[in-house]
């Protein structure tokens, strides 16, 4: 495994986030939707660092199974959703990959008429994105590479590293291998 960003840079662009969202939402009551499991590390970091009027939710997405790192079919659950008709709606993630995840998430939301509805990633994939939506805030571009830690898993494995690695190829076949 290779580290590709490390703890300190990670809460240097994580303050940045909370930072813009303080300034942004000071006069919007923000709903901030964390998109689980992946966005579990980034949400409790974040709103740690929030001075502003906040209720916190979650919504539930997949698209990896099993052993791939290439996305299958997305599901979401949205039976724990607080209300958030007429509210400010932060969807917060791991990584904005194809942008399938938030694309799916930002049609379902939107039919709960919410006052408002942005999207903020850790990070983003270059060169992968199948969709219109951009993220309205972007922590860290990286490469085309598969990532673990920080929140984010192989097959629910690493999530609690504190930085962002790239899992390579011999990295999966041990994995398979054990
Ligand atoms: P998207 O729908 O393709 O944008 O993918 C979004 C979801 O796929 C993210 O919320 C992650 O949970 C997962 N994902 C995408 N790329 C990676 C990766 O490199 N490592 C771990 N999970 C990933
Ligand atoms: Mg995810």
């Amino acid at each position: 495994m290779r580290e590709l960003i490390s703890a300190r840079a990670i809460q240097q662009g994580v303050a940045q986030l909370a930072q813009h969202i303080n300034h942004y939402y000071q006069d919007k009551p923000l709903t901030l939707l964390g998109v689980m499991t992946g966005s579990l590390v980034l949400v409790a970091d974040v709103i740690r660092q929030l001075e502003i009027p906040l209720r916190v939710g979650v919504i539930q997405a997949r698209s990896y199974r099993g052993p791939s790192t290439e996305p299958g079919d997305l599901d979401i659950w949205d039976s724990y959703l607080p209300d958030v008709q007429g509210r400010h709606v932060l969807v917060l993630d791991d990584i904005f990959d194809t942008g399938r995840t938030l694309a799916a998430l930002q049609q379902r939301l939107q039919r709960l008429e919410p006052a408002s509805l942005r999207f903020a990633v850790l990070l983003r994939k270059k060169g992968r994105q199948q969709v219109d939506l951009e993220p309205d805030y972007v922590v860290f571009e990286i490469p085309d590479v598969f990532v673990v830690g920080y929140g984010l898993d192989y097959q629910d494995m690493y999530r609690q590293l504190d930085y962002v690695a790239a899992l390579e190829p011999e990295d999966l076949q041990a994995l398979e291998e054990c």
